[in-house]
């Protein structure tokens, strides 16, 4: 039997190229090699406030978007957490096996627990469920943005300090990242990684935004008071802009060296926008055929949850046993 790869991406704001070139191709990429499940991740998402008739509308579209991009549902199971019980519940086995200590150190907790005036306990547990995730499938690969290698650390500790407790249970999971847009920073601030819920209108390239808006955020991206590309003294807005550029091309960096050396910003600019214009149009013709069914991806889902739930049960059934409650046998 194959190994498992398991991922998945939360249906909040518009998903963007950082979550396309740090996941969702790299998903596409791998996912004959294994037995392959991704996964929409409502129930982390309502670990903060959403609206819910948007909710459900972002769950479709994401859904719509894994295909678009390449996900194959004849091989890959697409999946919605909510749908299969096994992830609320065995988040609920890991809880109790997790130190707080180690939950308040996660950093993204730390910056998200910031922003709000009351923090939900969903929140300070997101790892735990984020774990339960990837253990129910005892899945060996999950291929992520650098942003989560955190919280796979965890997930990794969480399934050690299981097996310690109650013997050889899990499968240790593998952080898998891109060799090259790992972490695709904002272009407005390309201090920062590029993220869904960033207020401001030039900071990401959603994929499906029209090329018109492509080529206006990314014209208007910060760079720094140099006139030309060097590689040697670029600020982080043109390094930014490189690694988008290599990401969606995949040149190997002498490539990129030579072709980019010297050039002027606004060539730059113009270039990048063009390859990415050109990345995304195929998955935004394909995103548009497959939404034109409206019963098509409901299908996808309900099909893809029959697929993973007895896999999901014989892991939330093991797990039980191990620890002594009681298991319908
Ligand atoms: P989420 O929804 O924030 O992001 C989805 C994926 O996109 C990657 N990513 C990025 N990669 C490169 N550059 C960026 N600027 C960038 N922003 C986001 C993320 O690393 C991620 O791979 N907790 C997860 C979802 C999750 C999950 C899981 C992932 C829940 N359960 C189990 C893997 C396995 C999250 O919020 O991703």
């Amino acid at each position: 039997m194959k190994p498992r790869v398991l991922s998945g991406i939360q249906p909040t704001g518009n998903l963007h190229i950082g979550n396309y070139l740090g996941a969702l191709r790299n998903w596409v990429k791998i996912q004959y090699d294994y037995e392959s499940i991704f996964c929409i991740v409502d129930l982390h998402a309502v670990t903060v406030y959403q609206k819910p008739e948007d909710l459900k509308a972002k769950i479709v579209e994401l859904a719509g978007l894994f295909l678009a991009a390449g996900i194959d549902p004849k091989h890959s199971m697409v999946i919605v957490q909510s749908m299969v019980p096994g992830h609320a519940e065995l988040a609920w086995l890991l809880t109790c096996v997790t130190p707080v200590g180690w939950l308040q150190r996660m950093t993204q907790f730390k910056a998200k627990s910031e922003e709000q005036e009351t923090i939900g306990s969903g929140l300070m547990q997101y790892p735990v469920l984020m774990a339960a995730d990837i253990l129910l499938y005892q899945a060996k690969v999950v291929p992520v943005g650098d942003d989560q290698s955190q919280h796979l650390e965890l997930a990794r500790d969480i399934a050690q300090r299981f097996n310690s407790l109650y013997g050889d249970t899990f499968v240790m999971p593998e952080t898998r990242l891109p060799a090259v847009g790992a972490r695709v920073m904002g272009l407005d601030e390309p201090e920062k990684k590029m993220s869904k819920s960033a207020p401001g209108s030039g900071h990401a390239v959603a994929l499906l935004d029209p090329p018109e808006v492509i080529r206006k955020k990314i014209m208007r991206a910060t760079t720094d008071s140099n006139p030309a590309v060097d590689f040697e003294k670029a600020g982080p807005g043109v390094v930014n802009l490189l690694a988008i550029f290599q990401a969606f091309s995949d040149w190997p960096d002498d490539k990129m060296k030579a072709h980019f050396s010297d050039m002027r910003y606004g060539d730059l600019k113009k270039q990048v926008a063009e390859m990415v214009e050109t990345s995304l149009d195929p998955i935004q013709r394909r995103y548009r055929e497959i939404t034109s069914d409206p019963g098509y991806l409901d299908g996808v889902l309900r099909a893809g949850a029959e697929r993973v739930d007895p896999i999901a049960r014989s892991t939330v059934e093991l797990v039980k046993g191990r620890m002594g409650v009681y298991t319908r046998g």
